[in-house]
């Protein structure tokens, strides 16, 4: 059998809405394009795991604990999954970590920010999990397939997340009257946060937009936005949260949701590495990998020690021969 080897333009491909994979051949601007979300969505799975951490000593019962360890470990394979997605794209790890602990390369707005409280653990399950959700959700349907199908995945663990969040929502949400109050407050902190989360408004980002029309990202920033706030103004409601934003309603003529909007200057000033938390993460980050880099030197020796008694192997049998 002969199989016609596809001869179409990235382009025209898209246009007939095929799948791209691994080994077909790329534009520069799809690959970076591509790579760059890749990469910022794997640093904030990273990240976002050394946010969390800070607070397993801490957790409140043993069950508590046991759910955010595994939480923990599901968002560091999340990030390693797609660090390999990069890997596979032509990026080097060891060079995708290195430009994380620099500030090269950024992550998510959400984890620059302190956690200073239990229920700021349990909103950024909830809250800031979900927000992230409306954008891997999207992404099962992006146009290159691996990351679509690693997305399924990812998108069946953070349900759990999720869950898991809202478990200690709920808690606080039907709790004491100190406890309804740190919830509000919370929210307070973490609903502009939120809004942030999925970036520039479309009329500012001509990245995100270059990646819609490239099918990487099937939805924009804003689409995201109301996707979100269409999914959270409900459960807000339900467990009688305010939405802390006076000019915040359902515009009916407009079919959306009007917002005060974001304090982009702000957001600008903590994804470029300047948050309150960035630089005390990343130095734990940071000392991790220092920490760990005799298990990677041990495995690099093991792999040529490997190589070498291969080699010595075969040349004896060569020499029988
Ligand atoms: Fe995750
Ligand atoms: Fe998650």
């Amino acid at each position: 059998m002969h199989i016609e080897e596809n001869t179409l333009s990235i382009e025209d491909r898209l246009a007939n809405e095929e799948i791209i994979e691994l080994g077909d051949p790329l534009t520069d601007e799809y690959r970076d394009l591509l790579c760059g979300i890749i990469q910022f969505t794997a640093n904030s799975e990273f990240m976002g795991a050394f946010t969390e951490r800070e607070w397993i000593p801490r957790a409140p019962s043993y069950q508590r604990k046991l759910a955010l360890i595994a939480k923990n470990q599901d968002e560091i394979g999340h990030a390693q999954m797609q660090y390999q997605l990069a890997e596979n794209l032509g990026r080097d790890r060891e060079e995708m970590l290195t430009s994380l602990l620099a500030g090269n390369t950024g992550f998510g707005n959400a984890f620059h920010y302190p956690a200073d409280e239990w229920i700021d653990i349990g909103l950024l399950a909830w809250m800031l999990d979900g927000a992230a959700m409306q954008l891997q959700h999207s992404l099962m349907d992006t146009s290159y397939g691996p990351y679509a199908r690693i997305m399924r995945r990812v998108c069946r663990e953070e349900e759990f997340h999720i869950r898991h969040g809202e478990h200690i929502i709920r808690e606080y949400a039907t709790g004491s009257r100190a406890k309804r109050e740190r919830l509000q407050a919370g929210v307070d902190r973490w609903w502009p946060r939120a809004v942030m989360f999925f970036g520039l408004s479309d009329d500012q980002s001509e990245k995100s937009k270059r990646m819609v029309e490239l099918g990487i990202k099937p939805k924009s920033n804003d689409e995201l936005r109301q996707q979100y706030f269409d999914t959270y103004v409900p459960k807000l409601r339900k467990y009688d949260i305010e939405i802390p934003d006076e000019n915040f309603y359902y515009d009916d003529a407009a079919e959306k949701w009007q917002y005060t909007a974001p304090d982009w200057e702000e957001f600008n000033t903590i994804v470029s590495g300047n948050g309150p938390k960035t630089q005390q993460r990343l130095d734990r980050r940071r000392t991790a990998f220092e920490d760990t880099a005799w298990v990677r030197e041990a495995m690099v020796a093991y792999n040529e020690d490997e190589k070498a008694s291969r080699f010595t192997n075969s040349g004896s049998i060569n020499t029988i021969n």
